[in-house]
């Protein structure tokens, strides 16, 4: 089947990621279902939806008007109004591997026979999240940052019976969308990017536990050091960069004293165990009253606008 840019695609979640994704197929030109399991849940999705139009509108990143873009995508509340001749089918719901397991058979028993059928789970295997459906030929992860509109890279994970044909195909949808994607070879948990995510996040909760600086000192550190080149070269680029025999001698002594820890930090653990689940708690590492929620939620969200159109532009002038 044809996955042109002007077939749709289905989004199955209308949560954080669901309705990002959707707008992210939305901004791309395509025709969107969004699925949701209430209409409360859809109403939430078109809110969100919305308010992110108006940001990128209000920043000069929407050349034309936001109903556009909002038209594109229709809002559904029936499983196979949702999968309705879309080529491009991506969950989003929460991350259980039972609870996955299940809702892709109801899934393919709506779906095309010749639709992509997609999670976006955040580390789970494939392989298992496919297990019980009988075409996983045509199923693999394809697992969006969030926000999804504006997170440029997708990573593509084939399951042990993914088609060649399937990789291929998400990866044409996401690159109209103007995502780049990669290819996990081999399914690890957590794939790679949340790999390095929660590598740098144990170490940060060991440094804290250790006393060796406070969180805002460490969040400060990653910021203007590791973060600031991080955009532009990865561990490999900035060893080269830097010279592979300081950074093997460097990795002799540090390594055995990193954190090797096998279970999620205990200041952590306190902080859950008190419901201070950061920001949506208003108290987490930080406190987060309304003003700095609306501080630091506009700041991310604008320096990610302004990298969004800084790659839509060079994807053009190409
Ligand atoms: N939040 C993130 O930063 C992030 C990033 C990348 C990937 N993911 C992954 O994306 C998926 C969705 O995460 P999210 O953060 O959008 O979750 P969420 O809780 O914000 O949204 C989940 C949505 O799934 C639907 N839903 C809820 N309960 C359901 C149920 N019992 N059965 C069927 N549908 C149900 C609803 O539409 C709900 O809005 C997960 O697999 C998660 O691991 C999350």
């Amino acid at each position: 089947m044809d996955s042109g840019p002007y077939q749709p695609v289905a989004v199955l979640g209308a949560g954080t990621m669901g309705h990002s994704i959707a707008l992210a197929a939305a901004l791309a030109g395509r025709p969107v279902r969004l699925w949701g399991i209430s209409p409360e849940d859809l109403a939430q999705a078109r809110r969100r939806i919305l308010e992110k139009l108006r940001t990128l509108s209000a920043e000069g990143a929407l050349p034309a008007g936001e109903e556009g873009v909002l038209n594109r995508i229709k809002f559904v509340e029936s499983l196979s109004a949702g999968v309705d001749g879309a080529v491009l089918i991506v969950e989003a719901i929460p991350e259980d591997l039972a609870h996955k397991q299940a809702f892709f058979c109801d899934v393919e028993s709506q779906c095309g026979r010749d639709a992509v059928i997609a999670s976006n789970s955040s580390g789970l295997s494939p392989t298992a999240i496919f297990e019980r459906i009988a075409s996983p030929d045509r199923a693999l992860v394809a697992h969006f940052w969030n926000p999804a509109h504006l997170m440029p890279l997708v990573e593509v994970v084939p399951g042990r019976c993914t088609h060649p044909n399937a990789i291929r195909r998400v990866i044409d949808t996401v690159g109209q969308m103007g995502k780049r994607a990669i290819v996990v070879h081999k399914e690890v948990p957590g794939y790679i990017g949340n790999r390095l995510q929660y590598a740098l996040f144990r170490e940060a909760q060991y440094l804290l536990e250790q006393g060796v600086a406070s969180a805002a000192d460490i969040d400060l550190a990653a910021e203007l050091t590791l973060g600031r080149r991080l955009g532009v070269t990865g561990p490999f680029r900035t060893a080269d960069m830097g010279g592979l025999d300081v950074f093997e001698a460097i990795s002799a002594y540090l390594f055995p004293t990193l954190s090797a820890g096998r279970e999620p930090g205990g200041e952590l653990r306190a902080l859950v165990s008190q419901g201070a689940v950061g920001e949506k708690a208003g108290r987490g590492f930080y406190p987060w009253p309304d003003e700095e929620m609306r501080r630091m939620d506009g700041a991310r969200e604008r320096d990610l606008i302004r990298r969004w159109v800084q790659d839509r532009d060079a994807s053009t002038d190409e």
